[in-house]
C-alpha cells in the first residue's frame, strides 16, 4: 500500500557510473529535484555515485557534488531504494544489479549489452523479489520505444520492427556521405561527442544494434531473443565508394535492425532478427535520419505503422530516458504497484535471417562491350532471381576524394542490378555464378535494399 507524500521520507537513489550518461543523470536529479519530488510524491535523494576512480578529473560532471563519488559500489547499492546502472559492461554491473534486486531495490539500467546477454536472469530476480526493472534508455537513447512496445502495444500483435538504433554508425555513415569524412575520423568524432560505446567496436561491428534488436524483439514477440540469436553484420566493410554509389543510385546506406515475424520453409512460424547495412531509397523516411538520430518503425496488426524518432545517443538524451524510468519506479515505491514483468509466453522459434526475403542491389564492373548485360541477365533468370531494374550509371565522384576520376576510357562498365525480393541462398548462388562469367571483372558490392 502506498504512503501519502507527507508520510513518505526521501527515496535513496544510488547511481552506478558518472561518465557520459551518469553525469547527466546526476545533474538532472539535482537540478530538477523539486519537480521530481512533486511528480513522485517523495524527494529523491542521490546518496552516492559509484565510479572506478573517485579522484579522477571529471569535466563532464562539473556540477556534481564530488563528495558523492565512491569506489565502493557494493556498499552504495546496499543503502539504496532505487539503483541506476549506467556503468556499462557485463560485470560488475550484473552482480551489482542482482544485489540491488535481492535487497529489494528497484533498478533502472541503460545497459543493453547486459540485457541482451543475460536479461532473463535479471528479470527473473526482479520478479521473485517483486521489484521493478526498467530499461528505456537501453534502446535508442531518448526515444520512448521500450515502453510503447512493452505496454502501449501489449494489446496488439507486432509484425515487424525496422529501425536505425545505433547513433554512432548513423553518424559515421552520414558524415561519410555528406562530407566525405573518412571512416576512422568519423568514428573518432562520434567518440568525442559521447555517442560511442567504451569500445566503439561494439557500435561499428553491429553488436550494440544487435543487442537493442534482441531487446525489442523479445518485447515485441513475447519470446526470449538473445544477442546470439541476431544475425549481425556491421559497417566496417562499407567504403567511401559504396556510400558514393548509393547516392548515385538514389539511396543512402544505413545500419538497420530488423525484427520480424516470419514463416519458415516448413511452414513453421517464428521470429527472425538481423542487423546489417542496407540501401534505403532517398524517398524513405529512414533516409532522412541524420547524425546520431535514431528512428524505429513498428508495424502492428491493428495499429498499422508507427514511427518513433529522436536522439539515439548522447548524455542528456539518454539521461532523459533514465529519469523517466526512475520516476516510474519511484512512484511505485510511493503509491504501490509494479511495472510489467517479462512476457515470454509465445516462445516462438528463432528462425535464421536467411528466412527473410529482401531486395538486393548487386554492383559489378564488367568489360564494356555488347552482350555482357544479356549474359548477366541470363544467370539471374536461371537462378530464379527476378530483376527489378538494371542501370549503367556513370561513376560517382567520391566526396573528399582527390579528384582522380575515371575518364570513361578504361573499357570498364559499372552495372547496378536491383532485384525483386529474393531468398538469400538464391541471391548468393546468383552472385557466385555471375562472378565467374568471363566479362565480369569484379562484383564490387552486394547490399540489401530495405524500405519500399
Ligand atoms: P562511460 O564510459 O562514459 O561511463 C561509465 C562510467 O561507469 C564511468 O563513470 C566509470 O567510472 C563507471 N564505471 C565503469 N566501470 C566501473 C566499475 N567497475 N566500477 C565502478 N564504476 C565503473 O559510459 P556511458 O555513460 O557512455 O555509458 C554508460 C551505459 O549507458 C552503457 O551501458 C552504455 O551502453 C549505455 N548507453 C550509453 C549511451 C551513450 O550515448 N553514451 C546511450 C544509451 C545507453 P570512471 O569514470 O571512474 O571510469
Ligand atoms: N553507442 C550507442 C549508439 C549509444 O551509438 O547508439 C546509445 O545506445
Amino acid at each position: 500500500m502506498g504512503a501519502s507524500q507527507q508520510e513518505q521520507g526521501p527515496l535513496r537513489v544510488a547511481l552506478l557510473g558518472c561518465g557520459v550518461v551518469g553525469s547527466e543523470v546526476a545533474r538532472l536529479l539535482t537540478q530538477q529535484s523539486a519537480d521530481l519530488a512533486s511528480r513522485v510524491g517523495a524527494p529523491l535523494e542521490l546518496v552516492g555515485i559509484a565510479v572506478r576512480d573517485a579522484s579522477a578529473p571529471r569535466p563532464l560532471a562539473a556540477s556534481v557534488d564530488r563528495s558523492l563519488l565512491t569506489e565502493d559500489a557494493e556498499g552504495l547499492v546496499a543503502r539504496a531504494d532505487i539503483v541506476i546502472e549506467v556503468m556499462g559492461g557485463i560485470e560488475p554491473a550484473r552482480t551489482l544489479l542482482l544485489r540491488a534486486i535481492e535487497s529489494g531495490a528497484a533498478v533502472v539500467t541503460a545497459n543493453k549489452a547486459l540485457l541482451a546477454e543475460d536479461g532473463p536472469t535479471l528479470y527473473k530476480a526482479a520478479d521473485t523479489a517483486g521489484v521493478d526493472i526498467y530499461f528505456e534508455a537501453a534502446v535508442a537513447g531518448a526515444i520512448p520505444i521500450v515502453r510503447p512496445v512493452r505496454e502501449s502495444l501489449a494489446g496488439d500483435s507486432v509484425r515487424r520492427i525496422l529501425g536505425i538504433v545505433n547513433g554512432t554508425t548513423n553518424y559515421v555513415l552520414d558524415q561519410m556521405a555528406s562530407t566525405g569524412m573518412s571512416f576512422d575520423d568519423a568514428v573518432k568524432q562520434a567518440q568525442d561527442l559521447g555517442y560511442a560505446e567504451a569500445d566503439p567496436t561494439a557500435d561499428v561491428e553491429g553488436f550494440d544494434a544487435a543487442a537493442k534488436a534482441a531487446i525489442l524483439a523479445s518485447l515485441a514477440f513475447h519470446t526470449r531473443v538473445s544477442l546470439e540469436d541476431v544475425a549481425r553484420e556491421g559497417i566496417t566493410r562499407i567504403t567511401a565508394d559504396d556510400v558514393a554509389w548509393a547516392a548515385q543510385t538514389g539511396h543512402v546506406i544505413k545500419l538497420l535492425a530488423i525484427a520480424e515475424s516470419v514463416t519458415g520453409d516448413d511452414g513453421a512460424h517464428g521470429v527472425s532478427v538481423r542487423v546489417h547495412p542496407a540501401l534505403v531509397p532517398l524517398t524513405h523516411p529512414l533516409a532522412g535520419v541524420r547524425g546520431a538520430f535514431n528512428a524505429v518503425f513498428v508495424e502492428a496488426d491493428a495499429a498499422g505503422e508507427l514511427m518513433f524518432y529522436g536522439r539515439g545517443a548522447g548524455g542528456a538524451p539518454t539521461a532523459s530516458a533514465v529519469l523517466g524510468d526512475v520516476v516510474s519506479a519511484a512512484r511505485h515505491r510511493v503509491l504501490g504497484g509494479k511495472g510489467p514483468e517479462e512476457s515470454t509466453y509465445a516462445a516462438l522459434p528463432i528462425l535464421p535471417a536467411s528466412t527473410a526475403v529482401t531486395r538486393y542491389q548487386v554492383r559489378l564492373a564488367v568489360d564494356d562491350r555488347p552482350g555482357v548485360l544479356a549474359q548477366v541477365a541470363q544467370v539471374l533468370a536461371s537462378k530464379g532471381v527476378s530483376i527489378e531494374a538494371v542501370r549503367q550509371p556513370s561513376e560517382p565522384s567520391v566526396p573528399g576524394a582527390d579528384g582522380a576520376e575515371d575518364d570513361g576510357s578504361t573499357g570498364v562498365a559499372h552495372l547496378v542490378i536491383t532485384t525483386h525480393a529474393a531468398a538469400e541462398a538464391a541471391l548468393a548462388a546468383t552472385v557466385d555464378a555471375i562472378a565467374v562469367l568471363e566479362p565480369v571483372q569484379e562484383i564490387t558490392s552486394v547490399l540489401r535494399v530495405e524500405g519500399a
